[in-house]
């Protein structure tokens, strides 16, 4: 695994390997190939931090299903009561279909606990959440995961899709923000 990378003014560590990646992804597919065999899923994926995940985990989806992309945004204003606003909205309907949402992390928890009441209002017949990272600790806002890779601790991570202030995203491996010491 390689060293440390610096962003602007921050340093981060590596954390989790490229391998070990791969790996949860692909146990994460075969449960999702089992789970809905027959059943034509369409996963959504939410850009922009997703798009790797997303790719890696759709190449090792062997049963029938669609993939498309959505792109939200989340605006943290000077009060904690923030908006998700719909920047490329859905372009395909999801009645009646088993949807499967690919998001990157759940931080907060709050661009799904909004997001999600909007695609509930549209009766897909279900709707589940695959994540590549979840940060319990940090989560206030509840969303039901069904699919998780990894559950890690209350720190910022870069690399595989995740950015820092736009950067990082190309970074094979996933990188933890290094502790002062
Ligand atoms: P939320 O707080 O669960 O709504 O997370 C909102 C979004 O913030 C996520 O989808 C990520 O794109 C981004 N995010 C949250 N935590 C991190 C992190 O540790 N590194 C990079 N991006 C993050
Ligand atoms: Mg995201």
């Amino acid at each position: 695994m390689s060293s440390l990378v610096t962003l602007f003014d921050k340093t981060f560590e590596p954390f989790l390997p490229e391998l070990l990646i791969q790996e949860k992804i692909s146990e994460l597919a075969s449960l999702i190939n089992n789970d809905y065999t027959g059943k034509k899923p369409l996963f959504i994926a939410i850009l922009n931090g997703s798009f790797m995940f997303a790719s890696d985990l759709f190449k090792q989806i062997d049963i029938e299903a669609e993939i498309c992309f959505i792109k939200l945004a989340s605006y943290k204003g000077t009060k904690s009561t923030g908006q998700v606003i719909t920047a490329i909205g859905l372009d395909i309907d999801i009645n009646d279909r088993h949807v499967i949402i690919i998001e990157d992390i759940i931080d907060t928890g709050k661009t799904l606990n909004q997001f999600l009441p909007q695609l509930q209002h549209q009766q897909p017949a279900s709707l589940k959440i695959a994540v590549l990272l979840h940060k319990p600790e940090a989560t206030i806002y509840p969303v039901p995961i069904d699919y998780c890779c990894f559950s890690i601790p209350n720190k910022f991570v870069l690399g595989y899709g995740l950015d820092y202030d736009g950067y990082g995203r190309n970074l094979k491996e996933i990188y933890q923000l290094k502790t002062v010491e």
